[in-house]
């Protein structure tokens, strides 16, 4: 859903906060779930984004196996978590390595792309009307599939193929019919998005000169996938996203170095204009480096797209960024492959999955779980706003309008008057929601939250400060915070707290 701009991701018909876990490429089978569902609970998390696989799904041509989709959906409703469904098809990674055997078995049928040369490349054809028959087929069938087998809405977004596009420097397909539609002019429904100036009938290279390659391929990619979407929104019409891997959002360098066609900052546009079936365009945020991190997140946040960060490396460097995601006005997150069917994807992550890795990200949600409804109804009003710690700032300020927040990082719980210094390392995090002008939801760890009044003659009050949490869209408070709890402002430390704040001022 949109207004103005904002947006939310609507379950059981209000705002959702997806709190999830994405969970590893080869953990979605039954003898792989008892070591997943422990991990999602030790994490507080509501969701699990889980892979639909097309060669199990689809053994023979035409004979559609739903065994797994339906374990998941069954214990998916038994761990009372959602799910979110992402579907290994014609692209995983830019390969096709997911592809049915059947398939893999006929290459010509189903061809890789070629470079100038004619030489092959691990990556599918846009260009291949089988290949994109058979997805669409296969895809119209889980979507089918889930429209009965899940009334009651398990399954909440559907991510249609993984990170697609093609990896190791060719920037295009040059198949024969790549090289005719190449040559040919650029399509309407493009020229008009892009606002080309170049007069009707342009080529690709007329109307875009250096990025034509680039520009074609993710115009390909992103059709192949916007029929394959919109023959699965037909047969049921859930939210569905494209993941991307990105580019180095500062620093980009030249097509070819990163993967191309898939949706890349600069292509959002081409992405928009050839694939309307896909609702939102995701990044998976594997950057360890908190300027590039926000940089992503402006870039993916905009009017026309709804921000979700459904991939995010495991170190415990990501974990306090689900409260800057949170702050761009994301409505969901998950740190990638937190299971524990033993396999590691470092360098990108921890070398070993333990409950002391889980640890940072567990307490994201401990912290937010039981303020998520609110928190993304508030969100999709603008009205949530939230930080995380940087090495070199050790107080951060949020205006509120009537009010600062004041977010401070190493400061003892008790008394005023010392210059904060920081967390030893930047773990520190917070969350201010606004309920009303002088009414706030607050959560956070290793930090101190204080509130200001803009008028500086007065002072600030907390008229009533109560710890709980939302129980069936009640505020339930189990205590009231006073004397040393709120003296020195409002001190969290690893402990799950939240509060509701009332403020005044004297
Ligand atoms: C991003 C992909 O989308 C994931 O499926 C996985 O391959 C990670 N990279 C690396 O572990």
């Amino acid at each position: 859903m949109e207004k103005d701009g904002r947006h939310a991701l609507l379950v059981d018909g209000a705002p959702f906060l997806v709190l999830g876990l994405q969970a590893r490429n080869s953990s979605a089978w039954p003898s792989q779930l008892p070591k997943v569902w422990p991990a999602v609970e030790k994490l507080h998390a509501n969701t699990l984004e889980v892979p639909v696989s097309w060669e199990q799904m689809e053994p023979e041509s035409g004979r559609f196996d739903f065994t797994i989709v339906d374990a998941l959906l069954r214990e998916a409703r038994a761990h009372r978590v959602r799910l979110v469904l992402l579907w290994f098809g014609t692209w995983k990674n830019g390969s096709s390595h997911y592809i049915p055997l059947w398939m893999k078995r006929e290459p010509q049928r189903y061809p890789r792309m070629a470079g100038a040369d004619g030489r092959r490349v691990d990556s599918p054809s846009p260009h291949a009307a089988d290949f994109l028959a058979a997805d669409t087929r296969a895809f119209r069938a889980l979507m089918r599939h889930l429209k009965v087998a899940d009334a009651q809405r398990t399954v909440i977004m559907v991510q249609v193929e993984n990170e697609p596009g093609t990896w190791g420097g060719l920037v295009r397909d040059h198949s024969p019919e790549a090289e005719r539609l190449f040559a040919g002019p650029v399509p309407d429904a493009l020229r008009a998005r892009l606002q080309v100036k170049a007069p009707a009938g342009a080529t690709w290279t007329e109307a875009f000169g250096k990025d034509a390659d680039e520009f074609f391929h993710a115009w390909s990619v992103a059709r192949y996938i916007g029929q394959v979407a919109a023959a699965g929104k037909e047969e049921y019409p859930l939210p569905l996203y494209v993941n991307a891997a990105l580019r180095d959002p500062l620093t980009p360098g030249p097509a070819g170095t990163y993967e191309t066609g898939g949706a890349t900052d600069n292509v959002l546009d081409v992405w928009k204009a050839a694939a309307p079936a896909i609702d939102l365009l995701a990044p998976d945020i594997y950057l360890e480096d908190s300027a590039r991190y926000r940089r992503v997140l402006e870039q993916y946040a905009r009017p026309d797209n709804a921000l979700f960060v459904p991939e995010n490396g495991r170190a415990p460097f990501y974990a306090r960024h689900f409260f800057t995601a949170l702050d761009k006005g994301a409505f969901g997150w998950a740190p990638f492959g937190l299971d524990f069917t033993a396999y590691a994807n470092a360098p990108l992550g921890t070398p070993e999955v333990t409950d002391e890795a889980l640890g940072p990200f567990a307490l994201n949600y401990a912290l937010v779980g039981p303020i998520a409804r609110p928190v993304a109804r508030l969100n999709f009003e603008g009205r949530v706003h939230a930080v995380a710690e940087e090495k070199d700032a050790h107080t951060q300020t949020i205006d509120l309008g009537r009010w600062t927040a004041v977010v401070t990082y190493g400061v003892p719980q008790f008394g005023f008057g010392r210059d904060p210094k920081g967390n030893p390392e930047p773990i520190g995090r917070a969350l201010v929601a606004v309920l009303s002008e002088n009414e706030f939801l607050v959560t956070g760890a290793f930090c101190r939250v204080d509130f200001k009044p803009s008028d500086p003659a007065l002072q600030r009050e907390f008229v009533r400060v109560e710890e709980g949490g939302y129980e069936k869209g009640v505020f339930r408070a189990h205590r009231i915070w006073n004397g040393d709890e709120t003296d020195w402002g409002l001190n969290f430390a690893s402990g799950p707290q939240a509060v509701r704040v009332v403020l005044g001022t004297y």
